[in-house]
């Protein structure tokens, strides 16, 4: 959300977020709101970190910086996501994971501000495509697994990790098409947004227990979905029924509506199903021999016609 104020139009961001990604921030003006007031930061670059790391001390976790200075980030994360820059024979594969990563967690803190833009949608496809070059490139899916996981957040990599199942799922279903598979991909960057690192514990504790959760995590699929449906020509509608449905059960104890398995479409449904394997085999360690059981536990859980559909897709993927 972009904030009027007396020192222009400003956009907050988590201090935490400036610290990880300091190289794309370093130079660029930073307020706190004290008092009713936004005060600019008075810094030169090289202790850009240690006056973060004070507000931090000092229990201030959110700042804000220029509109302009957003849009001018977003520009340097394409100028890294090109061909240019991430295609450099020099850069290690490390840095790479490293580059879009980062690319995904600041294109993510930009949305949750100012909304989808056509560059920030872009950019996500971008992040994508890049990230399953990555994987192809690598020699087995467990070396990529060895590799994301030293140099992304766990939550990047189980995307990453969804949106190669998915892909695979979709191509043995006959309308399958990369069109399809961007639709899956993008909701798949999206469904989380506005969640913190702690809350996906949460939410995985429930998927594994059941049991209560807070009103605001059981909100997210809404308030993303209500976020992108702002501009319907931006974003496909598949992936904001995606969004809405990623929680939801055919037995209609999911959330945020407890719908009913007939509202599921098979889309919706591989996405979940992707998603479900994915982190229950992070939560096995990776431990490739435990697929068959994973596969059990699914088909038990999410009985219905189109899921059933999913996981014989997947169970052949993975024969
Ligand atoms: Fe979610």
């Amino acid at each position: 959300m972009v904030i009027e104020t007396e020192v222009g139009r400003l956009v907050k961001m988590d201090v935490v977020h400036l610290l990880k990604f300091r190289d794309n921030f370093i130079g660029v003006e930073v307020h706190v709101h004290v008092s009713g007031k936004y005060l600019k930061l008075n810094y030169a670059n090289d202790v850009f970190v240690q006056i973060l790391k004070k507000l931090q001390d000092k229990g201030v976790n959110e700042v804000f910086i220029n509109e302009d200075d957003c849009k001018r980030i977003i520009e340097e994360v394409k100028q890294s996501l090109s061909d240019q820059s991430l295609n450099d024979t020099k850069m290690e594969k490390a840095r790479r994971v490293e580059v879009v990563s980062a690319a995904f967690e600041t294109v993510k803190g930009v949305i949750n501000q100012l909304g989808v833009e056509p560059e920030t949608v872009q950019l996500l496809k971008t992040i994508n495509t890049r990230a399953m070059a990555l994987l192809q490139d690598s020699p087995s899916l467990l070396a990529f697994i060895k590799e994301f996981k030293k140099n992304c957040s766990e939550e990047f990599l189980l995307c990453i990790l969804t949106n190669y199942v998915m892909s695979l799922i979709i191509d043995k279903f006959p309308w399958k098409s990369a069109q399809v598979k961007e639709k899956g991909a993008l909701a798949s960057l999206m469904c989380d947004m506005t969640l913190k690192a702690d809350d996906f514990a949460q939410l995985r504790a429930w998927n594994r227990n059941g049991g209560e959760l807070a009103e605001r995590l059981k909100r997210h699929p809404v308030d993303i979905a209500e976020k992108l449906k702002k501009d319907k020509l931006l974003i496909p509608i598949e992936t904001i029924t995606i969004i809405e449905q990623h929680h939801e059960l055919p037995d209609g104890s999911g959330f945020p509506y407890g719908i009913s398995a007939n509202r599921f479409n098979q889309l919706s449904a591989i996405f979940i199903v992707s998603q479900q394997f994915t982190e229950r085999l992070h939560d096995s360690r990776y431990d490739y021999d435990k697929r068959v059981e994973i596969i059990t536990e699914i088909r038990r859980r999410y009985s219905s016609k189109v899921f059933d559909k999913a996981v014989d897709a997947l169970a052949l993927v993975l024969a």
